[in-house]
């Protein structure tokens, strides 16, 4: 990594999320009921862009939004959370929206319409990831601008993350400009699993398993597990994000991935303990705080 490199760049969907908390999904043709309700910043682009800021690591974003109040919520959220964020605005599509079911025990289900994240192009992105240390991309925005930023990241000497969800084939042919692949257990099936993951190009997987923990795998190394942190979820959307955030803030500031990974973890479960996909609960001293509560 070169030393004029610094920060981490996101590059991802920015979504007004519509929570729902409820028992259970509904049948079709049902109408159900749900408890409360809630209006909530999302998009796991913006989620891994707040969770990195929060983690302490200099951070930008870059998405594309709508001329819409829910473009507004987005935007303070992101300046709340300290991350420079370069906010295209669409002449004509609505900023993205997801539906999230907020089930009890934590779980979620989500649709997504994409809105205006469906634009973001492969110029915005490869500006979108120009002189940052560490590049972190997902599969919610269109393949080709996920593929230029990982190249445009690989060419400058960053180090790049894929989080490959929701899970698309298109991300097996980016695999070689990938340094760390992060995905879950259904997103590693869909994609065919780790060894092919890992022949296809990606320097390292990291297979995250839930309240099981992580699995770092990397060539001609053992595969390294690392337990997650025993917590009672409130809410897990944005979990996942956070864990990626986190991660990719960590590395940006120099640390080993096995240490990072533990950062990751913790980012995650602070996330899952408060409703929303975003929360001005994880910082530094949150991580730390839940680690040391571990040793
Ligand atoms: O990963 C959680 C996110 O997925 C939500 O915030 C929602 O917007 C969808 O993008």
């Amino acid at each position: 990594m070169s030393d004029t490199l610094t920060g981490v760049a996101v590059v991802g969907s920015a979504n007004v999320d519509l929570v729902v908390e409820v028992s259970r999904p509904p049948l079709v043709g049902e109408t159900l009921l749900g408890s409360a309700g809630g209006r909530f910043a999302g998009g796991k682009g913006l989620n891994q862009a707040v969770a990195s800021a929060r983690s302490g690591a200099p951070t930008r974003f870059c998405a594309v939004v709508g001329r819409d109040d829910g473009a507004e919520l987005l935007q303070q959220t992101l300046t709340d959370a300290g991350v420079r964020a370069v906010l295209r605005r669409s002449a004509d599509a609505p900023t993205g929206v997801a539906h999230v079911l907020a089930l009890d025990g934590g779980d979620n289900s989500i649709i997504v319409a994409a809105g205006a994240n469906a634009e973001l192009d492969v110029s915005d992105a490869v500006a979108g990831v120009e002189g940052a240390a560490v590049v972190l991309v997902q599969l919610e925005i269109p393949a080709a601008a996920v593929a230029a930023a990982l190249s445009a990241g690989r060419a400058a000497g960053a180090r790049t993350l894929l989080n490959a969800a929701p899970a698309q084939d298109a991300a097996i042919d980016m695999l070689d400009d990938v340094d760390v692949l992060i995905v879950n257990e259904t997103e590693c099936e869909e994609l065919g699993g780790v060894d092919r993951l890992r022949a296809a190009g990606a320097g390292a997987v990291v297979l995250t398993r839930g309240a099981a923990g992580v699995t770092l795998h990397r060539s001609g190394q053992e595969a390294l597990d690392i337990g997650a942190f025993r917590i009672d979820p409130v809410d897990t959307t944005g979990a996942g994000d956070a864990f990626c955030g986190a991660l990719a803030a960590a590395l940006a500031v120099g640390e080993r991935i096995e240490d990072a990974l533990v950062r990751a973890c913790a980012a995650g479960a602070i996330v899952s303990q408060h409703r929303g996909a975003t929360t001005a609960a994880l910082s530094p001293a949150s991580i730390a705080a839940l680690i040391a509560s571990r040793r």
